[in-house]
């Protein structure tokens, strides 16, 4: 075997193992299927957002106003419908807690969620937002598939429900491993429903993380039309010449 072949091959099947492992993982999240071009998903997710996560959860790099403009709001319906802090519509989504307190009451100072689902992909979210259930070891009596031991209290368990683990048998010299999460207790909404709620809150915080996004992508639209157009007169001009030279 030579050696450039053979290096190729170990790299092949270098890349193939990565891919392997990385869908392994990726097979654990369910698909948030969101879309940034619903503006009325976004709305309903800011209203979930701003009614159940801003007390504890700033949008530091996001405006009221910017949140006006981008979701078809006007200045008053996110005055009086979202901003539950008495900020003035040019600041940033600043939460009412003090980091301190917080981080003395969980352990923990909740993150900033601006760059949340750019840091960990709108599937995490929105799974981490199903994956909550009861656990009494843990001090707030929640705990979480997709974040182990997670500080944050599951702020929407009305919405969903109470869930409980079904643990995998056990096998001796490991811990105890949650096979899959169970409903305990019925909520507000049906699984259906909140699958919705989660995954316009989900579409609502993916906007927060790339506003620019939205643009870019009108803009995008352009810039492929140019090229189509530029092509083709490359390609009249180009038997132009051509037909010269033969
Ligand atoms: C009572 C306070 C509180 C509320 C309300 C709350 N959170 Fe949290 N959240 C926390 C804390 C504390 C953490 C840090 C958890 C840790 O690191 O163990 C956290 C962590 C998170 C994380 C993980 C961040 C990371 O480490 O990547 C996400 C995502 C999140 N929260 C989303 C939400 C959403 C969405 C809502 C509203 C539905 C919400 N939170 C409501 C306190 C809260």
């Amino acid at each position: 075997m030579t050696k450039p072949f053979f290096c190729s091959l170990v790299l092949a099947l270098g890349l193939l193992t990565a891919t392997a492992a990385l869908a392994a993982e990726g097979d654990a999240l369910d698909a948030a299927h969101t879309n940034i071009h619903d503006v009325a998903a976004m709305q309903r997710g800011a209203r979930t957002f701003f009614n159940y996560c801003a007390g504890c959860h700033s949008l530091e790099y996001m405006r009221y106003s910017r949140i006006a403009q981008d979701l078809d709001l006007s200045e008053a319906q996110v005055m009086t419908n979202l901003d539950m802090t008495g900020d003035k519509f040019g600041d940033p989504v600043i939460s009412a807690m003090p980091a301190a307190d917080a981080a003395k009451w969980f352990g923990k100072a909740p993150p900033d969620l601006s760059l949340e689902v750019a840091a960990k992909g709108p599937d995490w979210v929105y799974t981490y937002l199903k994956s909550f259930y009861v656990d009494p070891t843990r001090p707030t009596g929640w705990n979480n598939t997709v974040f182990p031991n997670v500080s944050m209290p599951f702020p929407l368990w009305e919405l969903q429900g109470v869930q409980t683990p079904v643990y995998a048998p056990a096998r001796p010299g490991h811990d105890p491993r949650v096979e899959k999460l169970q409903l305990g207790q019925p909520g507000l909404q049906t699984p259906a429903q909140y699958d919705r709620t989660i995954r316009d809150l989900t579409t609502f915080l993916q906007y927060v993380s790339e506003p620019a996004a939205l643009q870019r992508e009108r803009i995008g639209v352009w810039v492929l039309l140019y090229l189509a157009v530029f092509t083709f007169l490359a390609l009249l001009l180009k038997r132009e010449y051509w037909k010269d030279v033969h």
